[in-house]
């Protein structure tokens, strides 16, 4: 089996028919529901949060990928983790306190991942990287779904790459940001193991099957 893991994205599912959007995902073999929250003030948008994501997690077994794009993460770990994620990813730009976040999302009993901007530098995220599960290299400037992957973003892919191999091996390496048939494989090549994608798995050409089978071919 391939280590490689695709992860759809519901911010851009339709809400209407969110149960029957997740059937089709897990039938499709999505290894997991990244599910986008933001708050209006640490990103220029407002999406989903606790209702939904309770929802989702009754509508699937996978496993849910909680990706908070608030500020003041330190006070919504509880109510995500009680909610229902699997793994909290957090913003190192979104926190002064980042060690003690980390250990409050294991505390919790979540898989703690952390996620950089692409104007951030790896030196950011250094100190935690032996502590984490997964760190996740924004490929895009947060916000919203549908934007161009940003290709100047490789370079520091592959040098995370480098780092995660040298101090924890098992650290997972997500990508998330314009993931599309034509990204992927430069972003694999560069060192990711893992792809959350949103248009391109629910406004492909295909079904949500079928896109999500391109992408794994890619
Ligand atoms: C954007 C979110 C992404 C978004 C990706 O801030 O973090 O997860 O859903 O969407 P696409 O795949 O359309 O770039
Ligand atoms: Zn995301």
């Amino acid at each position: 089996m391939d280590s490689r893991r695709i992860g759809p994205s519901v911010l851009s599912a339709d809400y209407l028919n969110l149960g029957q959007q997740l059937q089709e995902l897990e039938a499709a073999g999505a290894d997991y529901i990244h599910f986008d929250v933001m708050d209006g003030r640490f990103v220029p948008n407002i999406s989903i949060g606790l209702p939904i994501l309770e929802a989702v997690r009754r509508g699937t077994t996978l496993p849910i990928d909680t990706h908070l794009m608030i500020v003041e993460p330190e006070k919504w770990i509880g109510p995500f983790v009680d909610a229902g994620s699997s793994t909290i990813t957090v913003h190192v730009e979104a926190t002064a306190h980042l060690h003690r976040l980390v250990q409050a999302i294991r505390d919790a009993g979540a898989k703690a991942s952390v996620a950089f901007n692409p104007a951030t530098p790896i030196a950011a995220i250094e100190e935690v990287l032996p502590l984490i599960d997964q760190v996740l290299l924004m490929t895009i400037n947060p916000g919203f779904g549908g934007q161009t992957f940003l290709n100047e973003t490789l370079g520091k892919l592959r040098n995370l790459r480098e780092l995660v191999d040298r101090v924890n091996p098992d650290c997972v390496i997500q990508v998330d940001g314009g993931i599309s048939a034509s990204t992927i494989g430069a972003a694999a090549i560069a060192g990711a193991s893992s792809f959350v994608a949103g248009t391109s798995v629910f406004h492909g050409k295909g079904s949500v099957a079928e896109n999500i089978q391109v992408l794994r071919t890619a």
